[in-house]
């Protein structure tokens, strides 16, 4: 909470408890429903968002014919200077004055009196604050693509270096079949680039005016609502006033955008936290994303990447919690739905954080690839090659010829060879009509490199896959 002695507000008369709506209050609030009331704590976040919602509505007003010109011109005035003091720090906040709202208003009145008690006219904080929600997350939806585009570039700039690298494939992670780094990583692209369309999708949702709806019902004045959203960037007014101020969803869907992303950023961190390890030794950590442990020197810990794959935790957390507090609230608005912003706040925060240690993670990627090669040729990883070349050859059905493979992994496993040096006569004594040429196709270089089909991981296809990302990206 932030607590400036300079006390702007301080001529704001909330000695008797009395706030902008204590007309008809005979006592203030007590404290701790001053305390439990107060939003101002949080919700200070979004003082642009409010002002620039405030300016919008005034100069329609003012058009309207609704408010004075003169009365627009101070409340714009005044409001340039509450942004200039707020972002200065030089807004004291008072929990007496509950949200950002009051505050902002309360100032406004001390900077330009009448004019400024103007403002709320036709307007209620119940659609000023969905406002405010909307404006605010859409921004954020912008900066966290904006961080999306940095950490799709390191990626796309590993994958490329690492386009032709062998490593092994694995499901169940077993190993399974020979795949490239750079297409694993790219795996990742694609994750990635689904996640920022449901961000888009999210905001294009999300982007509807809900200002002019004000308490509820709408309003007796003759607004013009398609003006201030235009004047706010929104697609259109929010069509329905009881929907406008109580319309939550678009929050939520956010926030399961976000842990949907939060997952995926948790599944390549997981990967990180695997490869480091000293069994697997596919990755060296970079000492600015890593720690060492208190007691045994040895160590080096993947920290950064533990925590992004924690996060994920706190990011549905969020999703949940504000589900279950929308969950059977009547319409229209309750201020249960205060609840809602710390949430939103709290994802976006962990969400940009994770984005930012991923990308520089990436960016430091130190991948052991001769290890990664090895492991690659381990596990008769190129088994499925055998089949398909007795398929392809020797025209056997792929169930026969899976058979066949099966009983030659067998042999190989009982004397300890890799499938590459199974003797040919062991081969033969299988199945009678296999010819040294099968040979060609068991190298990990080889499997690779015939993997050509659509989406598979032959490093042309991987490179061809990196230029067309590059190019969406761009
Ligand atoms: N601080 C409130 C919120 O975030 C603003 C709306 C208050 N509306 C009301 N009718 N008390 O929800």
């Amino acid at each position: 909470m932030t607590h400036q002695k300079n006390a702007i507000n301080k001529q704001t008369d909330t000695s008797k408890g009395q706030s902008i709506w204590g007309g008809r209050f005979g006592a203030g609030p007590s404290a701790v429903m001053r305390e439990i009331n107060a939003s101002i704590h949080f919700d200070q976040r979004m003082y642009r968002e409010d002002i620039a919602g405030s300016k919008a509505h005034a100069s329609m007003l003012a058009k309207q014919g609704i408010i004075s010109a003169e009365d627009y011109t101070a409340i714009h005035t005044g409001l340039d200077q509450i942004q200039t003091e707020i972002a200065a720090g030089k807004m004291h906040f008072d929990p007496a004055l509950e949200d950002i709202h009051m505050h902002i208003e309360a100032r406004l009145r001390e900077l330009v009196g009448d004019a400024g008690a103007r403002l709320h006219t036709g307007r209620s904080r119940n659609d000023q604050v969905a406002t405010d929600f909307r404006l605010w997350t859409r921004g954020a939806i912008d900066q966290l693509d904006k961080l999306y585009i940095g950490l799709a570039t390191a990626l796309l700039d590993q994958a490329e270096k690492y386009a032709a690298a062998p490593m092994p494939g694995f499901t169940h992670l077993q190993t399974a079949q020979p795949v490239t780094l750079g297409h694993h990583l790219m795996a990742y692209f694609e994750m990635f680039a689904r996640d920022r369309a449901r961000l888009q999708d999210c905001r294009k949702r999300l982007n509807t005016s809900p200002l002019g709806a004000a308490a509820l019902a709408g309003t007796s004045f003759p607004l013009d609502r398609h003006a201030t959203a235009d004047a706010l960037g929104f697609e259109e007014p929010m069509a329905n006033s009881l929907d406008a101020v109580s319309a939550r969803d678009f929050a939520i869907e956010f926030l399961s955008v976000l842990s949907i992303g939060a997952m995926h950023l948790s599944r390549l961190a997981d990967e990180i936290v695997l490869w480091a390890t000293s069994a697997f030794n596919f990755l060296e950590l970079s000492d600015s994303f890593s720690t060492g442990s208190s007691i045994m020197p040895q160590k080096r810990n993947p920290d950064a990447a533990e925590l992004v794959r924690a996060k994920v935790g706190r990011i549905v957390g969020a999703q949940n919690g504000l589900l279950i507090v929308m969950k059977g609230l009547p319409l229209a608005y309750s201020k249960d739905m205060q609840e809602d912003k710390e949430p939103v706040f709290q994802a976006v925060d962990d969400f940009e954080l994770c984005l930012v240690a991923m990308t520089g993670m990436l960016a430091d990627f130190k991948p052991n690839l001769e290890k990664m090669k090895s492991a690659a040729g381990e596990g008769y990883s190129t088994a499925t090659d055998l089949a398909d070349w007795l398929v392809r050859v020797l025209n056997l059905p792929f169930r026969d010829a899976h058979h066949v493979t099966g009983a030659i992994v067998k042999t190989a496993e009982e004397q300890g060879l890799a499938l590459t040096d199974v003797p040919l006569t062991a081969m033969q004594a299988i199945e009678p009509r296999i010819t040294a040429d099968v040979f060609d196709v068991l190298s990990v270089e080889a499997s690779i490199a015939s993997r050509v089909s659509y989406g598979g991981t032959a490093p042309d296809n991987v490179q061809r896959a990196i230029k067309d990302a590059r190019k969406v990206l761009s």
